[in-house]
C-alpha cells in the first residue's frame, strides 16, 4: 500500500518557492499531498484535504482570494486531516513560531528553517520539545543553522549516541563570512571595511539595512540553538556576550543610507585590529563559539592563524568545527550556508525524514 502524508506550506518566498518546486519534482515511495499554501496576503486551502495541483502552484496562489486562517483555525484544520500532517514554515514569522507547541501538541509535525522558535526563551524551547516527546508531532529544523549543511543533525546524532560536545566554533553568517574573507585574508589586501560592506550591499549579500547583519544577532540566534543542542541552558540570544560591528554612534542613525555614508569614519578602529592580526600572521573572522568546558557562549571577532581552516574560507561559505570527547581532532562541516536551493533542500530532507516516520 502506498503511504502518504499531508503537507501545509506557509511562505512562498525565496526558500518556500524552491521548496515547492523541489517537492513537485520529488520521486518518492511516499505521497506528499500539499493541502495548504499560505503567504502574508492570501492562501490556497483544500477544504476537503484533496491534494493541490503543484504544477501551477504559483498561479493558483496568485489568483486565490482565500483569506489566511488564524493560528487556532490552522491547528484545527490540520488536526482534522485524515492523514498524518507536516507543517512546513518557510517564514521568519515570530507569531507562527510561537504557535509550534500548539501544533505539535495536536500531533502535527514541523519542518522549518525559521530560527525564531528555537532561539527565543529557554522555557519555550523546553515546552516545544517536551510536547514532541509526549507523543506529539516531530520537530525538525536543520536549516535554522547553516541552511542545508548537516550541522543540527550531526550535533544531535553525536549527543544522542553519548558523545559530549566540548567546543563548537563557526562562521555562521554568509554575509559576515563574505565581508571578512574579502577584508582580512592571508594575501594582504589594502581595502577599507566600509568599502567591503558597500560592495556586499550592492551584491545583495546584506539585508537592506546592513546593520541587521552587523549587529551579530542572527549569529547569536544560531549559536543559541547549537548551545542548547549541546546541553547548555542558554536563556536567550541576548544572555551572552555578542559583539556588534555597528559603531556605537551609528546605532541610532535613521536610515541605512545615512549609516553607509558615515561608516567610513570608523574604518580606523577595525583596521587597527586587522593590522595587529596580520603582524601575527593571522586573519580576523566573525565567529560564534560554544565552549562547554568553560561554560561560555560568545559571538564576536576572533583572530586565526593563516593555516587555520577558517582563514582559507572563500566567498560566503559557512564553516563549523565541532570538537567532542570522541572527535578530539574537530569534525569540520563547510559549504554554502545560504541560498534558495540548498536551504529548501535542507527543509525538504527534514520533511522526508518526518514522512518516513509518520506516513500512513
Ligand atoms: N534565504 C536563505 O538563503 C535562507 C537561508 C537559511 C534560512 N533561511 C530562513 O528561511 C526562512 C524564509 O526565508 P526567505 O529568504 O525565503 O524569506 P522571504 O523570501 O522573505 O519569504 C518569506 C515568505 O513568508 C511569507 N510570510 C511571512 N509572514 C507570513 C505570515 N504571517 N503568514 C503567511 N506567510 C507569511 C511571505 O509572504 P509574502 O510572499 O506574501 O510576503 C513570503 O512568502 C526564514 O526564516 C529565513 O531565516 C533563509
Amino acid at each position: 500500500m502506498v503511504k502518504a502524508v499531508n503537507v501545509a506550506v506557509i511562505g512562498t518566498g525565496v526558500v518556500g518557492s524552491a521548496f515547492l518546486n523541489q517537492l513537485r519534482a520529488l520521486k518518492s515511495q511516499i505521497t506528499y499531498n500539499v493541502i495548504l499554501i499560505a503567504r502574508v496576503t492570501n492562501s490556497v486551502i483544500s477544504a476537503d484535504y484533496s491534494p493541490i495541483d503543484l504544477t501551477n502552484w504559483k498561479e493558483l496562489t496568485d489568483e486565490s482570494a482565500q483569506k489566511n486562517l488564524s493560528m487556532d483555525e490552522l491547528v484545527d484544520f490540520l488536526k482534522k486531516s485524515p492523514l498524518p500532517t507536516i507543517l512546513v514554515d518557510n517564514t521568519s514569522d515570530a507569531t507562527i513560531a510561537s504557535s509550534y507547541t500548539k501544533f505539535v501538541s495536536n500531533g502535527i509535525s514541523i519542518a522549518t528553517p525559521n530560527k525564531k522558535a528555537f532561539s527565543s526563551d529557554l522555557k519555550s524551547w523546553n515546552e516545544l520539545f517536551q510536547a514532541s516527546e509526549n507523543n506529539g508531532g516531530l520537530v525538525y529544523h536543520e536549516a535554522t543553522v547553516g541552511a542545508g549543511l548537516p550541522i543540527i543533525g550531526t550535533v544531535n546524532d553525536l549527543v544522542i549516541t553519548g558523545d559530549k560536545v566540548e567546543k563548537i566554533e563557526g562562521i555562521f553568517s554568509g554575509t559576515l563570512s563574505y565581508i571578512f574573507n574579502e577584508y582580512s585574508s592571508p594575501e594582504t589586501k589594502d581595502v577599507n571595511f566600509s568599502d567591503i560592506v558597500s560592495v556586499a550591499k550592492s551584491l545583495g549579500y546584506t539585508e537592506p539595512d546592513p546593520r541587521d547583519d552587523l549587529n551579530g544577532l542572527d549569529v547569536a540566534r544560531k549559536v543559541t540553538i547549537l548551545a542548547r543542542l549541546s546541553g547548555a541552558l542558554v536563556e536567550s540570544p541576548t544572555s551572552f556576550p555578542v559583539q556588534s560591528l555597528i559603531p556605537k554612534d551609528l546605532e541610532s542613525v535613521q536610515s541605512a543610507a545615512e549609516f553607509m555614508e558615515k561608516l567610513p569614519n570608523y574604518d580606523n578602529e577595525i583596521q587597527k585590529l586587522k593590522d595587529e592580526a596580520a603582524a601575527e600572521n593571522k586573519v580576523l573572522r566573525f565567529v560564534g563559539k560554544v565552549d562547554m568546558q568553560k561554560n561560555e557562549v560568545s559571538v564576536g571577532i576572533e583572530k586565526y592563524d593563516y593555516s587555520h581552516p577558517f582563514a582559507s574560507l572563500k566567498g560566503s561559505d559557512n564553516v563549523i568545527s565541532i570538537k567532542t570527547e570522541r572527535y578530539q581532532n574537530p569534525l569540520i562541516v563547510q559549504g554554502a550556508g545560504a541560498g534558495a536551493e540548498v536551504t529548501a533542500a535542507g527543509v525538504l530532507a527534514d520533511a522526508i525524514k518526518i514522512a518516513q516516520r509518520i506516513a500512513k
